[in-house]
This record gives C-alpha cells, sequence and structure tokens, in this order.
C-alpha cells in the first residue's frame, strides 16, 4: 500500500489512486471549461457519486463501461446506471458504508438536491472515503451544517475537499468554518471558478489552523 494520490480532475472530481486501485469520484469532463483530461484519460477501477446533478455524474457511464468499473453511488443513481448497462454497482444512502477493495466509503448527509435530466436521484451525499490508509471527506454539494464537527471526529478525516464556489453550495465564509469545524488538517476548496456563476473571491477562505491547498485541474497532492 503506497500513500495514496489525489488528482484533481476540476470542478468536484477527482481521481484518487493507492497504487493498486483506482477510485474517480464525480468524473465530469465532457462540457467541463477547466478539465485538463477526457473520459477516455480515465482508467480506474471504481467510481464514486455525491449526487446525479450533471457536473458530478457527467461522464460516468461511458467511463463506468470503459474500465468495467463499479459505481459506488445513492441508490436511485445505481438503479439508472444499472439501465444504462453499467455492469457492477454498489449502492448506498447516508449513514452508511460500503467496502472496496481500498477500504470503503461511508455516504454521509449533505444539504442540496440530487436530479439527473429531470429524473429524482435519491439523497444528495457527501463521501467520506478511506483508501491508501488515509481519509479523506469529500462534502458533494452541500450548504454548512454543524454536523460536520461531528463527522470530523467520528472520521478524523486527513484531508476536506469543501465547496466553496457560493451560489449552488457554501460560498467561501462558510466553507471557512466548514473547514474549523471537520479540523481535517488540510482543506481544498472545490466547485468554484468553473463558471461565472460561481467564480468567486477566495480571500475569506481562510480557516483558523488550518492549511488551505489550492488545486487547479490536473494538480496532483499526495496524502503522506
Ligand atoms: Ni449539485
Ligand atoms: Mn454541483
Amino acid at each position: 500500500m503506497q500513500a495514496p494520490t489525489l488528482t484533481f480532475l476540476g470542478h468536484a472530481g477527482f481521481l484518487m489512486t493507492d497504487g493498486t486501485h483506482t477510485l474517480a469520484v464525480d468524473p465530469f469532463l465532457t462540457g467541463n471549461p477547466v478539465a485538463k483530461h477526457s473520459p477516455e484519460d480515465i482508467a480506474c477501477s471504481h467510481i464514486a457519486l455525491t449526487h446525479g446533478h450533471e457536473d458530478h455524474f457527467g461522464d460516468t457511464i461511458p467511463i463506468a463501461k470503459a474500465n468495467n468499473a463499479t459505481v459506488i453511488a445513492a441508490y436511485e443513481i445505481c438503479n439508472y446506471c444499472s439501465e444504462q448497462g453499467v455492469e457492477a454497482v454498489d449502492p448506498g444512502n447516508p449513514g452508511g458504508a460500503v467496502e472496496a477493495p481500498f477500504g470503503s466509503i461511508t455516504f454521509t448527509q449533505a444539504f442540496h438536491s440530487s436530479s439527473y435530466q429531470g429524473k429524482y436521484m435519491g439523497q444528495p451525499c457527501g463521501l467520506i472515503i478511506r483508501i491508501g490508509g488515509k481519509t479523506i471527506y469529500h462534502c458533494g454539494d452541500t450548504a454548512l451544517f454543524s454536523d460536520m464537527k461531528l463527522l470530523g471526529e467520528l472520521f478524523r478525516p486527513d484531508i476536506a475537499l469543501i465547496p466553496a464556489g457560493d451560489r449552488f453550495t457554501m460560498g467561501p465564509e462558510h466553507a471557512a468554518k466548514a473547514a474549523e469545524l471537520i479540523q481535517a488538517p488540510i482543506a481544498v476548496p472545490i466547485h468554484h471558478g468553473t463558471w461565472p456563476p460561481i467564480a468567486v473571491d477566495l480571500s475569506a477562505f481562510k480557516p483558523a489552523g488550518i492549511e488551505v491547498r489550492h488545486m487547479a485541474a490536473g494538480d496532483t497532492l499526495t496524502l503522506d
């Protein structure tokens, strides 16, 4: 097992690997103006989704089919993927965890909505991802909520990926408060700058006592 790496795919997408298994999270590449990867570039064994919105579901179907990857997501999203011909799905819902060869994924609550092409896609989620011996909290799309403190205490994440672009999620000030509640030593602002409506001044994203790492699409961070 090697120290896991996280490659930012832009917007809210990541590619995470422990050197053996690779997990794509919210692989929105086609139509993503900041993406440096195309769907064909993605080699993965698993895909995890926070919710069904187009800017997260993205290229899930073609990537899953091309890689024979297992889709880990809310029950309704998994049903949709199965209908679309994805062979392997592993459904869950907030509060539950699924085991995976790289570790596990726990679904947490997120205050948001979740649909795809007009179809209800279940509860929006955050994801607590255990991979390569580290713990990553991808908050999904969400408003600030005080139970982020509880999630931080329960899971002790090594890094938090926090939406900060405002309008559809928290803005920079609330995202900073989220980082302080979660208490992961590193926080990465995501879901900002992809398009003008979520292009924000991130100078207010200054959580006290937390290291902020700014990632651009294509950047890779090693958690060691
Ligand atoms: Ni969304
Ligand atoms: Mn979104």
